[in-house]
């Protein structure tokens, strides 16, 4: 997909088609006004005859519009104007595009931008757009032998600003938006792969292709010998079941001066996740080949980040394995001596997402980190508490998580923060190691971010619980590709 910015009056442009949004009720945009004007009030007998009102998702798309140079004209109902906000706006995106990629217009110039949204200017309609596009064109189909393929695909769209100055934060906004959206693909890909295809070795061998983007990343994989001389032991209990070897990928990006100290990105790399011997009931199991979805925000964000040259200092961490019943896996009492040196007992091998980031979280000290995120589809109990809406939040530390909120919010990504108070921590008390892998049914989400507190106690951390967001379920599964939305967002903000 190509992206373009201009100023200019609708009907002057040559183009396949051009798109216009009518509010309800039945009022003209500026650009649909235009249209009218040059047209001989065509779009106002329109809407006399009642053909398009303005309400949300209406469309109607029009030919030959006298005194219009472009092919066509998309009329696009965007509702009240009052009613216009963040969320409307995407889904009025998201309606024009994929009508306009069903019916052969290959470019469009957009006056979409002009919707008025309180707080909002062009830069972040435009960076919006662009997202949402990627997203509605979003395919995975490459395990399909017969593609449907759609024969006059939507190529390029135009937005169009008031005035030239708002063609530089347009550009930006454009080239922002691209990055983020490849990086989302790449996120989604990744993930929608299945674990036969995408395992931990496979990830790693993602992780090198990396290095191809940008001379400031390097990639070291570490095995499981070198793990295992580290002491990452409670990783490593993790992948006794399976025979797919256990990776710790590292991905450096030194886009930031010398010496400064970096942000590390820890992302849950379980190709499957079958619980071990204590294993998952048989009913959509095989959704837990997302279980790596944050290990696929990691990658996809660094890709971008790399691709807009960001001027920081970022260290990915993924620790990475399949997690299966079998001969010698870790069965439920195992106590494990973890790289921190704490020692853990494992009650249930399903909560195994924690046991692979306790030792990740520990790792990334030797990196002097300024600021811990960890990305993880880490519990059930998530989606129970947030629905498929939220991303769950908890940190440490106030002002980060603040911070991650408010990148949520301007990306349309959001999070909602859950509390990591010292009450909860009496939850994971063993009577036979300092700490056991489950907290009871309680407050599941919280007991697993207490049990990784544990272990991030040497730097700012956030936590951000991705089981209810990182894919959806039903007739259209598949992975969304958030939250690299909000990494990025939150990455944007620490470079202005
Ligand atoms: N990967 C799962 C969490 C999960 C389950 C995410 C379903 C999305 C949908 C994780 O490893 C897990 O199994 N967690 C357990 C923890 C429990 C044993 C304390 C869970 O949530 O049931
Ligand atoms: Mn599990
Ligand atoms: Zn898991």
């Amino acid at each position: 997909m190509e992206f373009g910015i201009k100023s200019g009056n609708p009907e002057k442009q040559r183009t396949a088609c051009v798109i216009v949004g009518i509010s309800e009720t039945r009022r003209l945009s500026a650009a649909a006004k235009a249209v009218d004007d040059i047209s001989n009030k065509y779009i106002s007998n329109l809407i006399r005859r009642g053909d398009i009102e303005g309400k949300a998702g209406q469309m109607l798309l029009l030919h030959n519009v006298p005194g219009m140079i472009a092919d066509r004209v998309l009329l696009i109902g965007c509702g009240r104007e009052r009613d216009m906000n963040e969320r409307e706006y995407r889904k009025v995106i998201a309606y024009s595009i994929r009508c306009l990629n069903q019916t052969g217009s290959m470019e469009a110039v957009s006056y979409l931008t002009d919707l008025n949204i309180k707080g909002r200017d062009y830069y972040w309609k435009i960076k919006q757009a662009v997202l949402v596009t990627g997203d509605t064109l979003y395919r995975f189909d490459e395990l399909k032998t017969k593609k449907n393929v759609t024969r006059r695909p939507l190529r390029k769209i135009i937005f169009t600003v008031p005035t030239r100055r708002e063609l530089p934060p347009g550009e930006r906004a454009i080239t922002e938006g691209q990055a983020i959206a490849t990086g989302m693909k790449l996120t989604r890909d990744l993930a929608n792969r299945p674990a036969n295809i995408c395992t931990p070795g496979y990830l790693a061998g993602q992780a090198r292709q990396l290095v191809k983007l940008s001379d400031l990343i390097q990639v070291k994989v570490h095995d499981e010998a070198e793990m295992k001389k580290m002491g990452m032991h409670t990783l490593l209990s993790v992948a006794r079941g399976t025979h797919e070897p256990a990776k710790l990928i590292t991905i450096e990006y030194k886009g930031a001066k010398k010496n400064s100290k970096p942000i590390v990105l820890i992302g849950k790399g379980v190709t499957f996740d079958t619980g071990g011997i204590s294993i998952k009931p048989a009913l959509d199991m095989d959704e837990m080949k997302y279980d790596m979805c944050g290990a696929a925000a990691v990658l996809g964000t660094l890709y971008a980040v790399a691709r807009l040259a960001l001027p920081l200092h970022i260290v990915g961490i993924i620790p990475a394995t399949e997690n299966m019943p079998g001969g010698s896996a870790t069965k439920p009492g195992d106590i494990i001596t973890s790289l921190s040196g704490q020692t853990v007992e494992v009650l249930n091998t399903d909560a195994e997402g924690r046991l692979i980031l306790c030792d990740a979280l520990t790792y990334s000290e030797r990196f002097n980190p300024e600021i811990v995120i960890d990305i993880a589809t880490l519990t059930g109990a998530c989606v129970i508490a947030l629905g498929r809406h939220a991303t769950g939040l908890l940190s440490n530390h106030n002002a980060l998580a603040r911070d991650l909120l408010n990148a949520g919010e301007t990306s349309g990504d959001r999070a909602w923060q859950l509390p990591l108070w010292e009450e909860y921590q009496a939850q994971l008390k063993s009577p036979f190691a300092d700490l056991a892998n489950i907290g009871g049914r309680d407050a599941g989400t919280i007991t697993a971010a207490c049990f990784l507190s544990r272990f991030a106690g040497k730097f700012e951390w956030a936590h951000l619980d991705i089981a209810g967001t990182a894919w959806t379920s039903g007739k259209d599964k598949g992975a969304t590709g958030r939250p690299v939305p909000l990494l990025m967002q939150y990455l944007l903000d620490k470079c202005s």
